[in-house]
């Protein structure tokens, strides 16, 4: 890839070419002294352009286009193949320029660069908070290479999932489902996954009594797992360690699920006098079957790596020694594939069973509410928290 700007011309949406091969010729409107741009004045706008923030692709076309035809004059060069999409838009972008002269086509490039470095000089007087990322206390949340992670962060808790980790977690899945990253991932710190709902969210009260708090909570619930339902870009779950309740429940709505060799997946709700959640009443049996889900589902029955992959629960086993490096090799592979591509697979796949899934959620939580007033669960939450007395 010729000049300096096919470094950043590389990334390429097909998307963007049609709209970029409508402008004519740049509207160039060139004063007579305007056209004076010496190849000092150039260079240095070839110098600007690696400090600035990527303009995206079409100015990058109008830059490369421009370039060429300031060093090479018109473009002469065969027309590359209709699929060898990125070079084929490069070669169009040059190849309207027709003959504009090149020191017009140099000074149209410093002029460009001229009003990307003053634009973006202006956009770093905004408010800081409009870039700052929310502070969470439950979470590590980080965006780079274009994936956005999500990192429950309560490791001497087994991550166990607070109101606040709930309320936090939404917050996150908003954030990332509006920034500029391709996709996101859920993960955890420490050796657990997620140990589930923390299950001292029952001893909090509220000042309406148990009711109040279960209306709340259902409605919380309700949220969260309406937050996975639209998410709306890849979302991928990095199962780094065993995973109890709502972890495991809500996997059916991720995009891929990664799991250590170590992780295992448990939905002990009758043991806790529940009912399941995060649509898996409709998304297991749909997955593994009607009689595995039951196992799991209804019998508590936990599923090691392997056999959850078998079920199709889990998209791929990795050793855990090699885990992180293998799944990031990946994912950051993926994180390079056009975003829009993504997302709009991603819709095509989903969108058609969303409002069966909210469907599904709305119902789940309101028995869920049930459930939590019933005796069969408030004394199963006791033998959890008094168990450490009784040792
Ligand atoms: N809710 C509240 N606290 C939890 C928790 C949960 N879901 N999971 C773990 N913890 C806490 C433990 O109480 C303990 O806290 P402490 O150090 O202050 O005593 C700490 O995390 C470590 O857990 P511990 O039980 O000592 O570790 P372990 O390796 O022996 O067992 C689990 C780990 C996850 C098997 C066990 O903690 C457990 O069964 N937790 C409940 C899981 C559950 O039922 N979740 C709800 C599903 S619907």
């Amino acid at each position: 890839m010729a000049g300096p700007v096919g470094r950043v011309v590389r990334r390429w949406y097909p998307k963007a070419l049609s709209s970029s091969l409508q402008v004519p010729a740049f509207q160039l409107h060139m004063s007579e002294t305007a056209m004076r741009a010496s190849q000092k004045d150039f260079e240095h706008a070839m110098n600007q352009m690696k400090q600035l923030k990527d303009p995206g692709n079409e100015v990058k076309l109008k830059l490369y286009a421009l370039y060429k035809q300031a060093t090479e004059g018109p473009c002469n060069t065969p027309k590359p193949g209709v699929f060898d999409l990125i070079s084929k838009a490069k070669w169009d972008a040059w190849n309207a320029l027709g003959s504009l002269p090149k020191e017009t086509a140099r000074q149209s490039y410093v002029d460009l660069v001229s009003g990307l470095s003053s634009s973006s000089d202006s956009s770093q007087v905004k408010p800081e908070a409009d870039s700052k990322q929310p502070e969470y206390e439950t979470l590590v949340v980080t965006s780079e290479d274009g994936i956005t992670k999500i990192m429950m962060n309560r490791p001497d808790k087994k991550n166990a999932i607070t109101i606040k980790m709930y309320g936090e977690m939404i917050l996150a899945l908003k954030s990332a489902s509006k920034d500029d990253s391709a996709i996101t991932v859920l993960t955890g710190n420490g050796d657990y996954y997620s140990s589930g709902n923390d299950l001292t969210n029952f001893t909090d009260t509220v000042p309406g009594g148990l009711e109040e708090k279960a209306k709340n909570d259902a409605i919380l619930l309700r949220n969260f797992v309406g937050c996975f339902i639209d998410f709306p870009k890849p979302l991928i779950a990095l199962v780094n360690g065993p995973a109890v309740g709502i972890p495991v429940t809500i996997l059916g709505l991720f995009d891929i699920v990664y799991a250590s060799d170590r992780a295992t997946f448990h939905t002990p709700f009758s043991h806790l006098g529940q009912s399941p959640e995060g649509c898996s009443s409709y998304t297991f049996p749909k997955i593994m079957g009607p009689s595995k889900a039951a196992e799991m589902l209804i019998f508590g029955k936990k599923l090691t790596a392997a056999e959850a992959c078998a079920q199709g629960l889990v998209t791929e086993v990795f050793p855990d020694s090699t885990f992180q490096k293998e799944v990031w090799t990946r994912l950051k592979a993926y994180s390079k594939l056009p975003p829009n591509a993504m997302r709009i697979s991603k819709q095509v796949i989903r969108n058609g069973e969303k409002e069966k899934l909210h469907a599904v959620n709305a119902e789940e939580s309101r028995i869920l509410q049930e459930r939590w007033l019933s005796d069969e669960c408030m004394n199963a939450i006791m033998n959890f928290l008094t168990r450490k007395a009784k040792l």
